[in-house]
């Protein structure tokens, strides 16, 4: 295969969107429309990814990846003035690979098919056609008697025959470089919108007898463009379950798949289980045998194998083998539990390391800590870190025993079999293997009830 140079639009307003944002960096799954089409392009690894920004440009480059060449395109006149705009960074020889930055759903596969297509051909340019039941807004691919393309007919443009044309533009072109450097010249603003269209590179091509071919898909969807709102739902809901169903390929149980909001980095392991209002976000992998109950919203963490969640969150966190989480617990940022951890229901973790086999289960605050193994943390106990400027570390080490309803103020160190009675507050070390109580002792004042008389006694 020859080198290719992509070329990807980005500069129009969209204003069928009627948002305040550039279309182009409406997400998808999570991911600014242009970003899909830019990964395609670097699946093919091509050589050099040129992205012509203009409408919202400082907003566009910010949402995107940064290895990609920017052009800026200060008015947009059109589709064909925006490849104008690149031509001193085109090579003279080899692909270029024009895409728009509003068709989200292509992939690098059809475009391998697309190139091969045209390199079989030998042909100058090579559109990338489907027929469509609505043809609606699209471009419309004109043949003469002999089957050839001989134009693209723009939507606005079309007269009542053309319009009955259900092959349509998908905005994906194969060209020769240097036919297409030399067409790009020839283009005008002669129609309807007064626009540069780069479409018409088909006809001038055309005229100077050289072949354009169309390399026609069946799977339509691939090549929807996105203009409205309601388009953008509609793509969303076909990149998901183009996600999911590749996860349940490779042996992931998705109950509700129209319930269940994955992103396409996600990685998860064989016979794990996925109930409804499930989101899994980001740089996320979860091993094998896992459940996720309903509800759990997991981003950015690593879940190795045998890890049962119920309706829980987990943000930037790492959790062992063979751990139970939830209901409703949080793991915040720089949580790292060990094997066979338990962290119960209404239980929060931040910034903590917690041992192997160690038990949190109901109600409580760990924050900024490092417990070791087989400590139990009781009922509503509070890691005090915080004293209104700054953060500070409690150190529980191996065995301890934290009595439910304490408060361990720290910076402070419980040593290992450190026990603690419940209800204490705790601000100094507990040393190995004692027994710490810190509560008012109990008195018993008999008598009281009846003398105060504050009850009555039959
Ligand atoms: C375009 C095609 C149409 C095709 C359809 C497929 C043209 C003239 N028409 O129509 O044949 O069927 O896409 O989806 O190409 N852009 C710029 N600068 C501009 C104008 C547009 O960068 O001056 C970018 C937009 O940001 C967008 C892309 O080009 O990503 C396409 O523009 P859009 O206005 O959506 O074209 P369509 O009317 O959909
Ligand atoms: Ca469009």
């Amino acid at each position: 295969m020859k080198n290719i140079t992509a070329v990807i639009l980005a500069a129009g307003a969209g204003t069928r969107m009627k948002s305040k944002i550039p279309k182009v960096i409406h997400q998808v799954c999570e991911k600014p429309m242009v970003q899909h089409v830019i990964d395609v392009a670097q699946e093919l690894l091509a050589e050099k990814t040129i992205v012509v920004i203009g409408h919202g440009c400082e907003k566009v480059k910010e949402a995107i990846s940064d290895n990609v060449e920017f052009i800026l395109q200060k008015e947009q006149l059109g589709t064909g003035h925006a490849v104008i705009q690149t031509q001193h960074d085109l090579p003279d020889e080899g692909h270029v690979l024009l895409l728009y930055g509003d068709t989200p759903l292509i992939t690098s596969e059809t475009i391998k098919e697309l190139i091969s297509y045209h390199e079989e051909g030998d042909f100058a340019a090579t559109i990338l056609t489907a027929h469509v039941n609505d043809p609606t807004g699209y471009g419309r691919i004109a043949r003469d008697h002999s089957d050839r393309v001989v134009k693209i007919v723009e939507h606005k443009d079309a007269n009542e025959e053309e319009k009955e044309i259900t092959e349509i533009n998908s905005g994906i072109y194969c060209y020769d470089a240097k036919l297409l450097k030399q067409s790009l010249s020839k283009l005008d603003n002669n129609n309807t919108q007064n626009e540069y269209y780069i479409t018409d590179v088909v006809e001038i091509l055309n005229k100077e007898s050289y072949k354009v071919g169309a390399y026609k898909i069946e799977d339509e969807t691939e090549i929807m463009g996105v203009n409205s709102r309601i388009q953008l739902a509609k793509a969303e809901e076909v990149m998901r379950r183009r996600i999911l169903n590749n996860l349940m390929q490779e042996g992931v149980t998705i109950i509700d798949p129209n319930n269940t909001y994955i992103d396409k980095e996600v990685k998860i392991g064989e016979d794990t289980i996925i109930y409804p209002g499930v989101i899994i976000k980001g740089n996320t992998q979860i091993g094998e045998d896992c459940i996720i109950g309903h509800n759990c919203r997991i981003e950015n963490s690593m879940i190795k194998n045998n890890v049962k969640i119920q309706s829980s969150t987990i943000v930037d966190s790492i959790v062992d083998d063979d751990c139970t989480i939830g209901p409703y617990a949080y793991l915040r940022p720089n949580s790292k539990l060990g094997k066979a951890v338990k962290i119960g229901d209404f239980v929060e973790v931040k910034n903590a390391t917690i041992g192997d086999r160690s038990k949190a289960s109901h109600l409580s605050y760990i924050g900024d800590a490092e417990i070791g193994k087989e400590v139990n943390i009781g009922c509503g106990v509070v890691f005090v870190n915080y004293d209104g400027k700054n953060k500070h570390k409690t150190v529980v080490k191996d065995h301890a025993f934290v009595g439910s309803n304490t408060n361990l103020v720290a910076p402070i160190t419980v040593e290992e079999y450190g026990y603690i009675a419940t209800g204490s507050t705790i601000t100094k070390d507990v040393p190995e293997g004692s027994l710490s109580v810190a509560r008012g002792k109990q008195k018993n004042i008999a008598g009281w009830v009846e003398r105060k008389g504050v009850l009555k006694k039959d």
